[in-house]
Formats: C-alpha cells, structure tokens, sequence
C-alpha cells in the first residue's frame, strides 16, 4: 500500500481541524489522505467513507481513537467542573450540565470500519487486539498503529500492524502514547524513526515536525517509507479550523508551541495561551482524557464562536511557522516537488555532480 502511493506523504488525521474533503483532495494527488472519524458516530464515518470513494479511486485511510468507554468518578468530575466555571463564567456560559456521553464509543465506530472496509485504518491512544488485526486483515484493509516508542512500535508489530507511525515529540495535537508515561515517551522524530527503522521489521511512517520539502527527504532518508505532515495543512483551504485558531498560527512568535492537559486531559501540543498558562500549575489536578475533553467542548466553541483565542484548543506542532495556505492538493504537490528539489540539490552537494 505505502509503496504504491505516486507521493510518500501522508496526510495526518487531524480531529476538529479537517474533516473528509482534505482526505479526497489529498488522495487525489496520489499521497494518502486521511480521514479523523474518531469523533464520528458509526453512521458518519460510514458516509464519510462513501463520500470519498465516491470522489477518488485512490487509497485513503480512517483514523479511530482506541479508548475503553469512559467511568470518572463524581467527584473527579465534579472537581474539573469547579475549574472551569470561572471560565465558563467569562464567556457567558451557565452552569455546566454533565454530557450525555464522554465520547463516541470505539466498539461501534472500530464495527463500522469492518463494515465499509476502507483501504487503510490508522489508530491512536492505545492498540488494538490480535483478533481486531485480524478483522482488518481478513477485510483487506491495512492496518498501520501510532507509536511513541520503540515498545509501543514492537507491540504493534507483535499484533499484526502492516505499518508503524513513528510520532515523534515535535507533532502537534494529542499523540499515540499508550505503554509509559508522556516524559519516557518524549522522544524526537530522528531518534524515534531510525530506532523503530531498526527495531521492527515494517514499513515506517515518520510523522512530527515535517512541515515541508526538506523535512520530508530527511524523514526518507532516515528510512522512513512516507512522511505524515498534519500542521503544514492547517491553513489550507480544507482546513476546518476557527477564525481565532488560524489568527494565532498565521501570527505565531517563534518556537510558540506547549504541552498542556488543560484543554482535554490528555497531553497534546498547541500554541500556548491563557487558559493554558493559568491551568499550568494545576495540570496534575485535571480530570483525565476524554473527560476534560467533552467537559470543554462548549467552552471552546463559545470561544471561538466569540473569535477569543483565550481557551482555544490551537493544536499545532513545532514546525508550525512552516504551514502554509493554498489547497490541500496544490500543497502536497508542492511539498513533494521540493522534497525532490532537495534529495537533488543535496545529492548535488555532498555527492558532486557524478553522484
Ligand atoms: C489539529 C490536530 C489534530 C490531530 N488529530 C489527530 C487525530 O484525530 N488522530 C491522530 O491519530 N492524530 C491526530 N493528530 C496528530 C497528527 O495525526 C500527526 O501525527 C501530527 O500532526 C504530525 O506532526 P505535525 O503536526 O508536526 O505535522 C492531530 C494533530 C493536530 C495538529
């Protein structure tokens, strides 16, 4: 499958900043494009698979967070409401109720995957059984895990993953970490890519801080078979992300991205801003993923809603300032046009020009 793509880049799934017409755009080039259902009920993501078929031949893959169903304790809940009522004060918000539900429960979501049968599944938070590879497998589609470590990559081989996305600690949003803690998880895209290279014996995909030609032929050269790009998308015109959130990359200082658990509970990589600055010296203190998460969502869509960046999820990795504006297919045409612009020239420099 990766070695049949005309272009090694993988689009990343990017939950809440794209939806389905990024994948169609993207996989119609040739690269892979990628679908994030994992907020998608069954239904959805069935119809998100269909509109895509329904637009490219290509090859595309559908990404699902893999989470036990959600029991927090009352007063776990209770106490991340306390948090967050200044805040929901501040955006004129009442009280906050107790949603119906955490989060789209994965059995149902990973069933209807079975069901419509795309050509690849991506899988983050956590692995899969045996038996779900299996699944995949008897269904044709291949079946790629998240990894944050060597171990986690040797997990997902050990169950049957055809492919390995080596996240490195540089990529924006939430990462796949699911063996260890997120500090014995850190670990820089190089390192991570050229040990899993060694380690397993499965295709690899880098993905972390590649955010443009050049980050993609080193990503090649480390061994990796496509590099996974999700933040150079985020100002594209597929991109779903709000007004304040594309003002605070357009506008980005250098180096401007933290790790927080603020915003969902889980650790993920964002430009930093005021909630999560006055949250820092309480991280520890903040209910877990997808609790914090769903307790959030209104906020956050107040927020934006009202065009105030101030406790915005403005997911993006460290490479951030490289994103760029334009159409999803016209970028990643461009990303692999200078990629091979620079395995060239580079040649050209450390070669000479007989190679
Ligand atoms: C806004 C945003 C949303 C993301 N959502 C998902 C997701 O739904 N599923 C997933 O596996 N990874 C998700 N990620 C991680 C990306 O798939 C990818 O690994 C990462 O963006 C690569 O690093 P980069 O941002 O430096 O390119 C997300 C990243 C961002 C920036």
């Amino acid at each position: 499958m990766l070695n049949a793509l005309d272009i090694p880049i993988v689009q990343a799934p990017m939950l809440g900043a794209t939806t389905e017409s990024i994948a169609i755009a993207v996989s119609r080039t040739g690269a892979l494009g990628s679908f994030a259902a994992a907020g998608s009920t069954p239904e959805k993501l069935k119809q998100g698979v269909a509109a895509i078929r329904a637009a490219t031949s290509r090859p595309f893959a559908v990404n699902l967070f893999v989470l036990p169903p959600a029991d927090p304790p009352a007063e776990t809940v209770r106490a991340a409401m306390d948090l967050l009522a200044p805040w929901r004060e501040r955006h004129g918000l009442p009280p906050q109720s107790i949603p119906n539900q955490w989060a789209e429960p994965f059995e149902p979501q990973f069933a209807a995957i079975l069901d419509c049968a795309p050509p690849a599944a991506s899988f983050t938070f956590g692995i899969l059984t045996r038996e779900q590879a299996e699944a995949l497998r008897a269904r044709g589609i291949f079946l790629v895990g998240t990894a944050t470590t060597v171990a986690e990559a040797r997990a997902w081989a050990d169950i049957g993953a055809d492919a390995i996305c080596a996240q490195g600690f540089e990529a924006g949003g939430h990462r796949g970490t699911f063996l260890k803690s997120v500090p014995e998880s850190s670990i820089g895209t190089l390192a991570l890519t050229r040990t899993i290279v060694a380690a397993v014996n499965l295709p690899v995909i880098a993905a972390g801080g590649i955010s443009d030609g050049a980050g993609i032929a080193a990503a090649l050269m480390l061994g990796a078979r496509a590099a996974q790009v999700g933040t150079a998308y985020l100002l594209c015109d597929e991109s779903t992300i709000s007004p304040p959130w594309r003002r605070a990359i357009e506008t980005a200082p250098d180096d401007p991205t933290r790790l927080t658990r603020a915003i969902s509970g889980r650790h993920a990589r964002g430009i930093d801003n005021e909630f999560m600055a006055a949250m820092r010296p309480l991280e520890d203190e903040i209910a877990p993923y997808p609790v914090q998460n769903a307790l959030t969502q209104e906020l956050r869509a107040a927020a934006a809603k009202a065009g105030s960046p101030d406790v915005l999820s403005l997911w993006a990795g460290q490479a951030v300032k490289l994103a760029r504006a334009g159409a999803a297919g016209e970028i990643t045409r461009a990303l692999w046009a200078e990629a091979r612009e620079t395995m060239r020239n580079q040649t050209k420099v450390w070669l000479g020009p007989g190679g």
